[in-house]
C-alpha cells in the first residue's frame, strides 16, 4: 500500500478519487458521501474577494541591503548601515479585475513589505510619484469613475473624463498616465515611488520629511499602445510571466532605493504644499540620497497563499518612521487594514506571508481563524500586575507635527506656487522629448476621442489647454479632423488606487 494516499481534511483515508457513492452504478448519489460533500464545499470557498483596486498583480520575495548612511535622518533599524532585511513585493495594475490584461494602460502598483527586526514596514506606492486626487474622501468616486458602468458593466470614457476634468488636481497624474509611463515594458523595467511625503525621526528625536524613490537597475522601458494592445489579446499575464520567468532564470531584478529629505521646518514655507500628493519635489531643491538596493530573488511557491493573501498597508510603520499631514495618507492608513480584515479575514496578520519576524506582544485575542495563543497564565488585559507587555514610547519612536484650529472641511492652506496645472505642464514641456510629445498627443486624441458627450469633450480640451496651450490646440485640431488614432487601447484607460 502506498503511503501517498488521499484523505479528507481531517486525515481519514478516502475510498475513491473518481467515483461518488451511489445507490447502484446508475443510482442516486448518497448525501452521506462525506468526501464528495467536503470536496465540493471546499471548492466553492476557494475564492476570496479580489482587492477592490489593484486586483491583478504578481510578486516575489527579495532582500533589501542598506548601502548608504541615512542614520542622521532616521533611527529605523531597517535603514541602518549594513542592514539586510527580507522582503516581499507585489506589482499590480489598478482598475482591471483579476483576469484583466497586464498591458492595459494604467498606473502600476509597487508594494514592498520589509520584515524588519522592529516590525513589518510597508511602502505601498506606484510607478508614478504623484496621484489623481489629494483628499481620500474622493477616492471611492474616483475609482467608480474608472471601473464599470453599473448598468452595462462596461468601462466608459465619458465617466473617466467627466471625473478628471471636474477634478483639475488630477492633471499631473493624467499627464503621467497618458505618457509613456502608462505602459511599462515589464514590472522589472519601471520605477517605484512611495509618492506621499513620510516622516523620519532620528535617534535624537529630530524630524524630517522624506519621499522614497526606487530606480530600476535594469533601466526604464516602455511599450507603444499598439504593441500593448496586441499583447493584451495574446497573453493577458505578460508581466506576471516576465517576472516569474526572469527569477527562474536567475536574472534577479533590482532597484536602487533613495530618498529626498526635507528639513522639518522647510515644510511651512516651501513654495508649494509638500504634503500635496499631486506634486513632486524638484530634485534641484531636494536631491536624491542613497539608501540601499532591493533585489527580488525568489518566486512564490504558492501564488494564493503568498501573493493573493499578502496584505500591504501604509499603516505598517516602524520606530523612526511615521506618516505626514497628507489627507490621502491619513485615509489610507484606515482603509487598508479595514479592506484586509474583510478580504482575507480578521487574523490576516497571522498568515506566514504577513506575519512579522519581530515578536508580537499585545492583548488581542480570538476571532475567526485564530491559531496563535499565549500560555494560559498570560494576562489578557492591561494594565495588569502579572508582567504582561507594557507600551514603551521611547521604543515606539513615533513622529508628530504641530496642528491646531477648528475642525473644518477645507482645502489645505495655499502655498505660493500651489497650482493644479503647473507641474503637469512642466512634465509635458520639459521632460517629454519631441517623440514622447507626439505619442502623448496620439494617446490623448484616442482617449478623448472615445468620449461621447460634447460637453465633456470640450472640458477635456480645456483641461489639456490648461496644461499646455499648444497641446490643447493640437488636440482640438486632431479631434476636429476626426483624428482618433490607431491606439484604441487608450480609449478606456485603467487607473489607480
Ligand atoms: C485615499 C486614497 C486611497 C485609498 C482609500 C486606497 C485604498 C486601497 C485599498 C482598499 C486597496 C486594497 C487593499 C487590499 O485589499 O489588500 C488598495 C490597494 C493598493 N493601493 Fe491604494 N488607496 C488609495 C490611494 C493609493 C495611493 C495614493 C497609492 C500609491 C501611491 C496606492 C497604491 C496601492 C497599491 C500599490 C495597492 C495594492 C497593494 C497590493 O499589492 O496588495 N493607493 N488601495
Amino acid at each position: 500500500m502506498s503511503e501517498n494516499y488521499t484523505t479528507t481534511q481531517t486525515g481519514t483515508p478516502v475510498g475513491s478519487d473518481a467515483h461518488s457513492l451511489t445507490a447502484g452504478e446508475n443510482g442516486v448519489t448518497a448525501l452521506h458521501d462525506r468526501y464528495l460533500v467536503e470536496k465540493l464545499a471546499q471548492f466553492n470557498r476557494e475564492r476570496i474577494p479580489e482587492r477592490i483596486v489593484h486586483a491583478k498583480g504578481g510578486g516575489a520575495f527579495g532582500t533589501f541591503v542598506v548601502t548608504g548612511n541615512v542614520s542622521q535622518y532616521t533611527k529605523a533599524a531597517v535603514f541602518q548601515p549594513g542592514t539586510t532585511t527580507e522582503t516581499v513585493q507585489r506589482f499590480s495594475s489598478v482598475a482591471g479585475e483579476q483576469g484583466s490584461p497586464d498591458t492595459w494602460r494604467d498606473v502600476r502598483g509597487f508594494s514592498v513589505k520589509f520584515y524588519t527586526s522592529e516590525g513589518n514596514y510597508d511602502i505601498v506606492g506606484n510607478n508614478t510619484p504623484v496621484f489623481f486626487i489629494r483628499d481620500g474622501i474622493k477616492f471611492p468616486d474616483f475609482i467608480h469613475s474608472q471601473k464599470r458602468l453599473p448598468g452595462s458593466g462596461l468601462r466608459d470614457a465619458d465617466m473617466q473624463w467627466d471625473f478628471w476634468t471636474l477634478s483639475p488636481e488630477s492633471a499631473h497624474q493624467v499627464t503621467y498616465l497618458m505618457g509613456d509611463r502608462g505602459i511599462p515594458r515589464s514590472w522589472r523595467h519601471m520605477p517605484g515611488y512611495g509618492s506621499h511625503t513620510y516622516q523620519w525621526i532620528n535617534a535624537a528625536g529630530e524630524r524630517f520629511w522624506v519621499k522614497y524613490h526606487f530606480h530600476a537597475m535594469q533601466g526604464n522601458e516602455e511599450m507603444h499602445g499598439a504593441e500593448a494592445e496586441a499583447i493584451a489579446g495574446a497573453d493577458a499575464d505578460y508581466y506576471r510571466r516576465d517576472l516569474y520567468e526572469a527569477i527562474e532564470r536567475g536574472e534577479f531584478p533590482a532597484w536602487k532605493v533613495s530618498v529626498q529629505v526635507m528639513p522639518f521646518e522647510d515644510a511651512k514655507t516651501y513654495r508649494f504644499n509638500p504634503f500635496d500628493l499631486t506634486k513632486v519635489w524638484p530634485h534641484s531643491d531636494y536631491p536624491l540620497i542613497e539608501v540601499g538596493v532591493h533585489t527580488l530573488n525568489k518566486n512564490p511557491e504558492n501564488f494564493f497563499a503568498q501573493i493573493e493573501q499578502a496584505a500591504f498597508s501604509p499603516a505598517n510603520t516602524v520606530p523612526g518612521i511615521d506618516i505626514s499631514p497628507d489627507k490621502m495618507l491619513m485615509a489610507r492608513v484606515f482603509s487598508y487594514p479595514d479592506a484586509q480584515r474583510y478580504r482575507v479575514g480578521t487574523n490576516y496578520n497571522e498568515l506566514p506571508v504577513n506575519a512579522p519576524v519581530a515578536p508580537v506582544h499585545n492583548y488581542s485575542q480570538d476571532g475567526a481563524g485564530r491559531h496563535g495563543f499565549k500560555a494560559a497564565s498570560a494576562p489578557v488585559y492591561a494594565p495588569n500586575s502579572k508582567g504582561g507587555p507594557v507600551a514603551d514610547a521611547d521604543r515606539a519612536g513615533e513622529g508628530s507635527w504641530e496642528s491646531d484650529g477648528a475642525l473644518v472641511r477645507a482645502a489645505a492652506t495655499l502655498h505660493a506656487e500651489d497650482s493644479d496645472f503647473g507641474q503637469a505642464g512642466t512634465l509635458y514641456r520639459d521632460v517629454y522629448d519631441a517623440a514622447a510629445k507626439e505619442r502623448f498627443l496620439e494617446t490623448i486624441t484616442g482617449a478623448v476621442g472615445g468620449v461621447k458627450s460634447a460637453e465633456i469633450r470640450e472640458r477635456a480640451i480645456q483641461y489639456w489647454t490648461n496644461v499646455d496651450a499648444t497641446l490643447g490646440a493640437a488636440l482640438r485640431a486632431n479631434l476636429e479632423n476626426g483624428g482618433t488614432t490607431p491606439d484604441e487601447s487608450a480609449e478606456y484607460v485603467g487607473v489607480a488606487g
